[in-house]
């Protein structure tokens, strides 16, 4: 198979960068190791910042999420008991979010690309990129058991964590950094009405909590669980048990229970690969770099990303011009660590470290008091949460 830019991956990053370059009128092949039902259901993250919710508009992807996506003006932090809303408008010039779950923004775009744009290849596992050095770049994959090779100009790794694109960037031109975390969170969904109207995200002695949603009717919920903790060893009752203590008010509040439909367990990371490009292989979203989910930036990331990628691979291929290729790592990996500081602090302010201190717990809470009493704390919050910008 020939084609201009071979996608690997089809979670997000591959699938709005094959309909930015559908729409630019550049051919792409996506090949997704996974099935189309798999792709479309797997739960993660759902806040998208306002640049994310514009790209997604721009590309053409943003009808049902205009309709069905829920707008977020601020969010609530929890802590000792009291309650303290951050108001993003009003502390960013105008800027919110939205909530729209991945899983939507994957089958819109999905949808797109199947309804007219270029090849897309469920079960198709790229196996290796070779020659990413030359103009000639090619992904070895295998789909419906048998082997075949897509030659093309240009790589896009997009494909997440435990993909093989990276593996192509020889070691010694590389640089890692990465942190692990003694904790997880346990994610899940509960077919009941959120208990507020704003996210909450609250700090306890006994560890954070996260109180999301998807829709009117549909709660997601997180709780920080010890690193290697099985879904299975939490009964639903303590779910909801454990959720209600660490987010109680004094001012009587509830917590609304409901059937929970959906369990797992995410691992909490940091880590950067840098650079993000070798040759004609781009490295992008979690190919390149992973965040703890506090903050919701780890989707975010990736359509910054393929934004930048997009821009580049167009006038590369239209006119020569290596500028935006050759500028492509350095302008993402100045976003990612701004989200990687930001993921960092969030996590560090609002989990229960297994070795803290009481002395570390109370500077926790004179960082949540600091934000809750200083504007400048406060905005500085808001705007690293509705996003920094693409360019
Ligand atoms: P991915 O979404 O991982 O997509 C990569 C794709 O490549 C996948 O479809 C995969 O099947 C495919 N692939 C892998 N290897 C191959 C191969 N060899 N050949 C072909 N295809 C391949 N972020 C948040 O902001 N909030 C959250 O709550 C949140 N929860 C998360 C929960 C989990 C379990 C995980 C793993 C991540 C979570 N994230 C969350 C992060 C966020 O979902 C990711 O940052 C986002 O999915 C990145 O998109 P991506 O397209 O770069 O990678
Ligand atoms: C969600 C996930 C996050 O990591 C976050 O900070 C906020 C919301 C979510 O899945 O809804």
């Amino acid at each position: 198979m020939r084609t201009t830019v071979a996608i690997i991956g089809a979670g997000p990053a591959g699938l709005l960068l094959a309909r930015l370059l559908d729409a630019a009128g550049v051919d792409s092949v996506v090949l997704e190791s996974r099935d189309r039902a798999y792709v479309e259901r797997r739960q993660r993250a759902g806040i998208l910042e306002q640049g994310t919710a514009d790209a997604l508009r721009a590309a053409g992807a943003g009808g049902r999420m205009d309709r069905e996506g829920l707008p977020h003006a601020g969010i609530e932090l929890r802590f000792a008991r009291r309650r303290h809303r951050v108001d993003f408008p009003s502390l960013t010039g105008g800027r919110s979010v939205l909530v729209y779950a991945q899983t939507e923004v994957c089958k819109d775009l999905i949808a797109l690309r199947l309804s007219g744009g270029g090849p897309l290849l469920f079960g198709a596992e790229a196996l290796a990129v070779e020659d990413a050095e030359t103009h000639r770049p090619r992904v070895r994959y295998r789909h419906e058991g048998r082997e075949g090779v897509v030659e093309c100009a240009y790589v896009a790794g997009c494909d997440g964590f435990w993909g093989v694109s990276r593996r192509a960037v020889p070691p010694a031109l590389v640089q890692t950094y990465e942190r692990t975390y003694p904790f997880a969170w346990l994610g899940v969904l509960a077919d009941v009405p959120p208990s507020h109207d704003e996210l909450v995200y609250a700090r306890h002695d006994r560890g954070f909590a996260l109180l999301s949603q998807r829709t009117p009717t549909v709660s997601r919920l997180y709780l920080q669980v010890p690193e290697g903790t099985d879904a299975a060893d939490w009964s639903h009752g303590d779910i909801w048990d454990e959720l209600e203590r660490r987010t109680g008010t004094d001012d009587g509040w509830r917590l609304r229970r409901g059937p929970i439909t959906a369990a797992s367990v995410t691992p909490m990371r940091s880590y950067v690969h840098e650079p993000m490009r070798h040759g004609r292989l781009f490295l992008t979203g979690d190919a390149a770099h992973i965040v703890p989910p506090t903050g919701a930036k780890g989707l975010n990331l990736a359509v910054g990303d393929v934004v930048t990628l997009a821009r580049a691979l167009v006038a590369h291929h239209a006119t020569g011009d290596p500028a935006g290729l050759d500028a492509y790592s350095a302008t993402c990996l100045r976003r990612v660590w701004q989200a990687e500081r930001f993921s960092y602090a969030m996590t560090a302010m609002l989990h229960r470290h297994p070795d803290a201190t009481p002395f570390d717990d109370r500077l926790q809470l004179a960082q949540l008091d600091r934000i809750a009493t200083t504007r400048s704390a406060e905005a500085d919050l808001a705007e690293a949460y509705t996003g920094f910008p693409l360019d």
